[in-house]
């Protein structure tokens, strides 16, 4: 198969979270699997100085925004066998030094930024001499390409390919005002409830669900729960009426970067057979991060966007009442000023059980995984979760909140006595989540049961085969458009 994928990030060239190592996996998996797989992505700031094997190709061109033109220019990259990056380069949109926002603070005109890079993902969808079968997009900042692909269509873009949606979180929808549909330069009959109006406002997540062939989202529970009034961040309805087309699908884990054997960020390999080296990795973090080195007290740890999102006031206060206990805690993470000042605060009144890291980093994100005994993620809601799922590779044991994919991919000790590689807890507070360390501190002491959690863990495999196999499952699951009319007519009837 022949597919185009669309993201506004995409690991190692831009990262703000998740979907980068996403999209970024999916395309290598994609590829290795056979087939041919292209990703289209903005050029942001510094990418070019960092791969310099990056060739302009003799393609520029003009995109309308409403009624003006906006210019583009094409870049590439042969990145891997069968697998190609394009960029688009619009350096007033995209040459900036943040990549949604600077200082907490988004750009005003992420709307425009985003509708010109869907734009430009079409274009090329329809002009290369490479056809794709799938035009792939991910998130709200896509969402707008389904629907600019039917356009086309009705145009006469005769073998318009198919179009699949990845919703990565539901919480961030691209809403704007309604005249910013004017920008689209889509027909009218698109601005409507069952497309992409939501309450008077140009919802373009929301277009993407409405005009995708197929809908997927990061894990089956996160799909189940997206279609809940708790969890469907207002389209829960909508998306109840497309459930038909939306499936959950667990992303995978890209092993050759997360790993523990052959992994330059560490200091010290080491595998399920040989675990020793994971007490080095945690002596070498505790003096990394000026706490005291030593072995016989727990370490916890979390790395995370430190949003609404990741739990951040109930870990706080989890925590607050756990310090009394010996412990050590470290975090690493950006995001809201008010979390980050939490953080700060706590490591000022404990300086020799807390310590905080606030910015991004790559090395010390793989530290932390292998320094760490246990690994926090108390989500209020979770699609997938990354983090979890590398600390089950690193033997760091992660205690999780039952939401999304951390419910999917953590076994706790109810669940199997065998399998068991994690702690769950279920309500979302700061008694629960205390309740779920004072757990994890009863099997620190024991060394075989603590073991056991480790390898189970290590063990797991959430490589990016299955992932892939679904994945293409679902592409396929969507009819190529000559017949789909009439199927879904006829079943309709
Ligand atoms: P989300 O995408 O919601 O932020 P995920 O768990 O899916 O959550 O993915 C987060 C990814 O971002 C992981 O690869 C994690 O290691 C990385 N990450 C988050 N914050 C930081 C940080 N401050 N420094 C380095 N890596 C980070
Ligand atoms: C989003 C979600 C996260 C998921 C990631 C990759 O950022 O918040 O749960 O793992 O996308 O799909």
């Amino acid at each position: 198969m022949k597919i185009l994928l669309a993201s506004s990030e995409v690991y190692p060239f831009s990262k703000t979270g998740g979907l980068a190592d996403m999209v970024g996996a999916l395309g290598v998996a994609l590829a290795e699997a056979g087939h041919e797989a292209r990703i289209v992505t903005p050029l942001y700031r510094g990418i070019r100085e960092k791969f310099p094997a990056l060739r302009k190709v003799d393609w520029n061109f003009y995109l309308p925004l409403g009624d003006k033109f906006v210019a583009g220019q094409l870049w590439e990259l042969d990145y891997a066998p069968r697998l190609k990056i394009y960029f688009i380069e619009q350096p007033e949109f995209f040459d900036r030094a943040g990549i949604y926002h600077e200082k907490n603070i988004s750009y005003p005109d992420n709307d425009t930024r985003y509708l010109f890079f869907s734009k430009c993902v079409v274009h090329l969808a329809r002009y290369l001499p490479w056809q794709p079968d799938i035009v792939h997009g991910h998130d709200w900042q896509t969402g707008l390409v389904p629907a600019l692909i039917l356009q086309a269509k009705r145009e006469g873009w005769g073998d318009a390919p198919r179009t699949c949606l990845t919703i990565h979180n539901l919480a961030y929808q691209g809403v704007f005002p309604k005249a910013v549909f004017a920008l689209t330069n889509l027909a009218p009959d698109f601005f409507t409830p069952s497309g992409a109006e939501f309450f008077g406002f140009l919802n373009c997540l929301k277009a993407g669900i409405a005009f995708a062939d197929i809908i997927t989202t990061v894990s089956p529970r996160y799909a189940r729960e997206i279609t809940t009034e708790e969890f469907g961040c207002g389209l829960d309805g909508f998306l109840r009426t497309h459930a038909g087309k939306l499936t959950g699908i667990l992303n995978g884990v890209d092993y050759a970067e997360w790993n523990t054997e052959k992994n330059r960020h560490l200091f010290k390999p080491y595998s399920v057979t040989q675990l020793a080296g994971k007490k080095i990795n945690k002596r070498e973090l505790q003096r990394q991060l000026a706490l005291p080195v030593n072995e016989k007290i727990p370490l916890f740890g979390t790395i995370s966007r430190l949003a609404e999102q990741k739990g951040v006031d109930i870990q706080l206060a989890a925590l607050e009442e756990m310090l009394q206990a010996d412990l050590q805690f470290c975090v690493l993470g950006s995001g809201s000023p008010e979390f980050e000042r939490g953080y700060r605060e706590l490591a000022r009144r404990n300086p020799d059980k807390v310590a905080v890291r606030i910015g991004y980093d790559e090395t010390l994100a793989h530290r932390i995984e292998a320094g760490c005994d246990f690994f926090l993620m108390p989500s209020r809601f979770e699609p997938c979760g990354l983090n979890q799922m590398y600390s089950l590779r690193y033997g760091t044991i992660p205690i999780v909140r039952a939401t999304g994919g951390l419910d999917d991919s953590v076994v706790d000790y109810a669940e199997s006595s065998k399998k068991m590689n994690g702690i769950k807890f279920y309500d979302y507070s700061a008694r629960a989540l205390a309740k779920a360390i004072r757990k994890a501190m009863a099997i620190y002491p024991n060394a075989e049961l603590l073991k056991k959690f480790r390898q189970n863990g290590m063990r797991v495999d959430f490589s990016w085969k299955t992932t892939v196999r679904d994945y293409v499952k679902a592409y396929n699951s969507t009819n190529p458009p000559s017949s789909k009319l009439n199927i879904t007519n006829i079943v309709r009837l």
